[in-house]
């Protein structure tokens, strides 16, 4: 038997701040996740607002059972250290490139340092018990983490073309293969949180369908990396997006307002603009 998971979630870094509202807006990500099971935290955002904007919601950092983070980018893991200041010691979970040096390249040749702005040691001084994974592995009953994500179709290539990490002491172009995204089995189907979606939001959908055996998808909340990944791209994965039964689309963070705007035109009925401190339950 499928193990339904209830709760709720919450935006707690996001590029995008709408209305009347204490809270910050940066480029990062972070969601807030409470379940029967406990309350768990997925990415940090970029390390300016995570605390802040936890504070403004009302979201209890200290009862954190698990910390997961999606990729080794810096807007998903530079809060890090300022969440782990609420606990002795807590599991961290993520692909053991969190840690790679990655980078990309100015216009004048110049490295652009663009990973975890910290040195694994420090975060486990302050209280990191890192656990790493490159399969799908259970966080608990009806919440998974997807592992690397196999990259099948021919229209998302994301923008890799500039990015490069340091494997054995040699530069090599970066695909960003850390980028693991959580689903949760609700109710109403699948629900997919994700860091950014460096694989393509599509090929993360089909794996999310393989992996559980449910295709009807209840949310797809997180970034997209559609914003950098032209114009190609976004027409084929809207076309791709009109084949999956999904409930609500929340494109965020690395989406761009350019691409949500189109998504929001194209799927007027299911899509929803993301903010700082939106949530949703399931
Ligand atoms: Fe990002
Ligand atoms: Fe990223």
């Amino acid at each position: 038997m499928r193990e339904i998971v209830k709760g709720r979630l919450t935006i707690l870094a996001d590029n995008i701040v709408l209305g009347r509202t204490e809270s910050l807006g940066e480029h990062g990500f972070s969601v807030y996740l409470e379940t029967d099971g406990g309350a768990y935290l997925f990415d940090t955002g970029k390390g300016k607002t995570i605390v802040h904007n936890a504070a403004v919601y009302r979201k209890n950092l200290a009862t954190l059972r698990k910390i997961i983070l999606s990729h080794g980018h810096e807007d998903h893991t530079g809060g890090l250290p300022e969440v782990l200041l609420f606990h002795n010691q807590i599991n961290v979970l993520g692909h053991p490139d969190v840690f790679l040096h990655r980078f990309r390249k100015d216009e004048n040749g110049r490295e652009k340092y663009g990973g975890i702005p910290y040195a694994r040691g420090y975060l486990e001084k302050i209280g990191a018990r890192f656990v790493f994974n490159k399969d799908h592995v259970d966080i608990e009953r009806g919440i998974y983490l997807t592992g690397e994500v196999s990259r099948e179709t021919n229209f998302e290539a994301g923008d890799l073309s500039n990015r490069y990490g340091i494997r054995d002491g040699r530069i090599v172009p970066e695909t960003v293969a850390d980028d693991q995204s959580l689903i949760i089995q609700t109710e109403r189907g699948i629900l997919i949180i994700m860091g950014c979606a460096h694989s393509g939001i599509i090929n993360m959908i089909n794996h999310a369908i393989k992996m559980t055996g449910v295709d009807s998808i209840f949310g797809i909340i997180g970034g997209t990396h559609l914003g950098f990944s032209g114009d190609v791209q976004l027409k084929k994965t809207i076309q791709a997006l009109k084949n999956y039964r999904i409930e609500h689309l929340i494109p965020c963070h690395c989406t761009g307002i350019a691409a949500a705007v189109r998504l929001s035109r194209e799927f007027q009925k299911i899509f929803h603009f993301p903010h700082v401190g939106m949530g949703l339950e399931f």
